[in-house]
């Protein structure tokens, strides 16, 4: 497995594998690479001859109050990790390297307008413009063929799929269902923020998503009915503080009333234990 830290080196490789006519997927992840990120690696392989993995923990996407600081950082563990999956090259720039001008006086950013103003977009306000400002820099430095991202960043994947068709990268995207712990934890680089008690309690976040599946499949429609069934079952957690249910509009992301026959629709939510935040989503297709 390779190992470039320098746009220029990332590049020359990328080059070198076009020539030879191969093809390039990209695995995006800032570290601390669980399960679910191998996941990706794997769906990665079935689109490419080679794939690499950046590993970069971005300051932009992180806001003044954010776990920047504290996110794990482990790369020997990481490469280990991703030996055991056949990856071929690893991509882990400095922060210097990726804003060589500074990173808040930059002044040069990526934003896709509209789809940020629902979910995590009011709640981590400036989030998703540093995700598509730095995927937009990786796309450049590592020009892949065809990057992985997972479902469970829901709101993430349809931002960057919009960025990359609006910007005419020549990057296929590729969405992975979500990696989940046998209890139904969604897997995540945070989850291990949490203690015992609170890991114990977790897992009503998939409960509260499978609950709202399960009204929608007894045929409620109403959106205020379905967000209430998840809040209660939430409410069961004592250490889980709710901060949105929501049902939301698959394609635009904006809130539902109603659904309607054939619309497909996200149900999300966010909950705080102690001082981490976990998401998790779930699909919800309405029957024609
Ligand atoms: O999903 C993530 O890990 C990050 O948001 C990403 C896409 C690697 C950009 O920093």
């Amino acid at each position: 497995m390779h190992t470039f830290t320098t746009v220029a080196a990332m590049q020359a490789e990328a080059r070198r594998l076009k020539a030879k006519g191969q093809r390039l997927a990209l695995v995006p992840t800032m570290g601390a690479l669980h399960d679910g990120h191998l996941a990706l690696v794997q769906e990665a392989k079935k689109h490419a001859d080679h794939v690499a993995v950046s590993i970069f923990v971005n300051p932009t996407q992180f806001g003044p109050n954010e776990d920047f600081n504290r996110y794990p950082r482990d790369l020997g563990g990481d490469m280990q990790r991703l030996e055991t999956v056949g990856c071929d090259a690893v991509f882990a720039p400095t922060v210097e390297e990726m804003y060589p001008f500074g990173q808040q006086d930059e002044a040069v950013w990526v934003t896709v307008e509209g789809l940020d103003d629902h979910l995590d977009g009011p709640m981590r306000p400036g989030h998703f413009r540093g995700v598509t400002t730095v995927v937009a820099k990786l796309f450049h430095a590592c020009q892949p063929d065809v990057a992985v991202f997972g479902q469970k960043d829901a709101q993430q994947l349809a931002i960057l799929r919009r960025m990359t068709r609006a910007l005419l990268f020549p990057v296929q995207i590729v969405g992975l269902a979500t990696v989940r712990d046998a209890d139904g934890l969604a897997l995540s680089s945070r989850n291990r923020y949490l203690t015992a008690d609170e890991r114990a309690q977790a897992p009503v976040l998939h409960r509260a998503l499978q609950r709202i599946e399960a009204r929608v499949a007894e045929g409620e429609r109403r959106t205020s009915a379905l967000i209430e069934a998840g809040r209660s079952e939430i409410a069961a957690a004592p250490l889980a503080r709710i901060q949105y249910v929501a049902v939301v509009d698959a394609a635009t992301l904006a809130p539902v009333e109603t659904l309607a026959p054939g619309q497909k629709a996200l149900a999300a939510l966010a909950v705080h234990f102690g001082t981490t935040r976990l998401i998790d989503n779930v699909s919800l297709s309405v029957p024609a």
